[in-house]
């Protein structure tokens, strides 16, 4: 048996044990070969890694892009010109945020009006056409993903936040809760953090100890408690199945929840040496099939609305291999809109049968 940490679990490895959320909901039994939606569903719970059956750790994956049914529109916002500048941008303001984020543990300063500048000057330049989430998504060569990670979950803290309608000034503190948000990572051995085979139960504590640890870097530093906060809680989830103290609804910050939400979108939807984008109606239906309760009801909501119509009019391809495009959006249902295929109509909320495999 091997612990493996879920960011390098491949589909096809078999697993070892029986896999259990932190308030001991069986997600995935024992024996079960991994697919990649329950490899996204452990990122929805939060697992941060899981034992594997020996000898699986070099398991063939057999998705080359080429049958990757979200290559298409992958593509499609990789070539666009929005995409090229955003790329840019960001390999920019990855560089200025690792340079803060020097300064702020060796030297305890930390300069938050230019770390703002970057982000905001990278969402300024894109104000309509491709989803800023889908950009963020479709960018895969980071050797150094903590600093990535964080950065995505600034950008989409920040969108997410004017969704909210936050003023101005709160969506500027939302956005460095998004960016420091993991910054107890960078005080966890390189070789843990990034580890691609197994994983010692020591070390797999050690990476959940990094909530605390970021807090105890930022606790002392000239910066709103939303921030410490925020790289404290942003584990800890509604109903009290989050670490490190199993905190409950009230007694979390709640831009904590908020960060909590953007944190794992990323998390689900980051693209994985294996496979492109995830499709974002298979991630909103693990968040409806899951149960939304581990998220306050107030933010979720929102976000997930938010998300889905961003698609609206879009084309899609469904399971039984029709395309179709987005037409009308189920509040009740939200990974299972009414899809135009030509003259008909398919309604998905009630066709259960049929399912939107990609956006093209
Ligand atoms: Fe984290
Ligand atoms: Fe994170």
């Amino acid at each position: 048996m091997s612990r493996i940490l879920t960011q390098n679990l491949v589909p096809g490895m078999i697993t070892a044990e029986d896999v259990y959320s932190y308030n001991n909901q069986l997600i995935i039994a024992k024996d079960t070969p991994l697919t990649d939606k329950a490899i996204t569903k452990l990122e929805f719970y939060s697992v941060l890694s899981i034992r594997i059956k020996d000898d699986q750790e070099n398991v063939d994956v057999e998705i080359p892009y080429q049958v990757d049914p979200d290559a298409i529109y992958s593509d499609k916002v990789k070539n666009s010109p929005e995409f090229k500048r955003f790329k840019k941008e960001f390999n920019e303001s990855l560089l200025s945020f690792k340079d803060s984020v020097n300064d702020l543990i060796l030297k305890q300063k930390i300069d938050t009006e230019s770390l703002l500048e970057k982000t905001n000057a990278m969402l300024g330049n894109n104000p309509t056409g491709i989803h800023v989430f889908d950009m963020l998504h479709n960018m895969r060569e980071f050797d150094d993903p903590t600093y990535a990670h964080c950065l995505n979950v600034a950008l989409i803290c920040n969108v997410f936040g004017k969704w909210l309608g936050m003023p101005a000034e709160e969506v500027r503190l939302l956005t460095l809760c998004g960016m420091l948000h993991d910054v107890g990572k960078l005080r966890i051995p390189e070789n843990i953090i990034s580890h691609p085979g197994k994983l010692s139960d020591e070390e797999y504590s050690i990476i959940k100890t990094h909530a605390l640890e970021g807090f105890n870097i930022l606790k002392n530093l000239d910066l709103n408690d939303h921030i410490k906060n925020c790289a404290l809680m942003h584990h800890e989830r509604c109903d009290g199945s989050g670490y490190p103290f199993g905190l409950t609804s009230n007694k979390i910050d709640r831009y904590a929840k908020i960060v909590a939400i953007a944190d794992v979108y990323d998390a689900m939807t980051s693209p994985r040496v294996y496979r492109s984008q995830l499709c974002p109606f298979k991630v909103i239906e693990i968040f409806e099939s899951e149960g939304l309760q581990k998220y306050d009801p107030e933010f979720i909501l929102v976000f997930l609305e938010y998300v889905v119509n961003t698609y609206m009019n879009n084309r899609v391809r469904l399971s039984n291999g029709l395309e179709g495009d987005v037409v009308l959006i189920n509040k009740l249902c939200l990974a299972r809109p009414m899809i135009r295929c030509g003259n008909h109509y398919i309604d998905l909320s009630r066709d259960k049968k049929i399912s939107i495999e990609a956006i093209i």
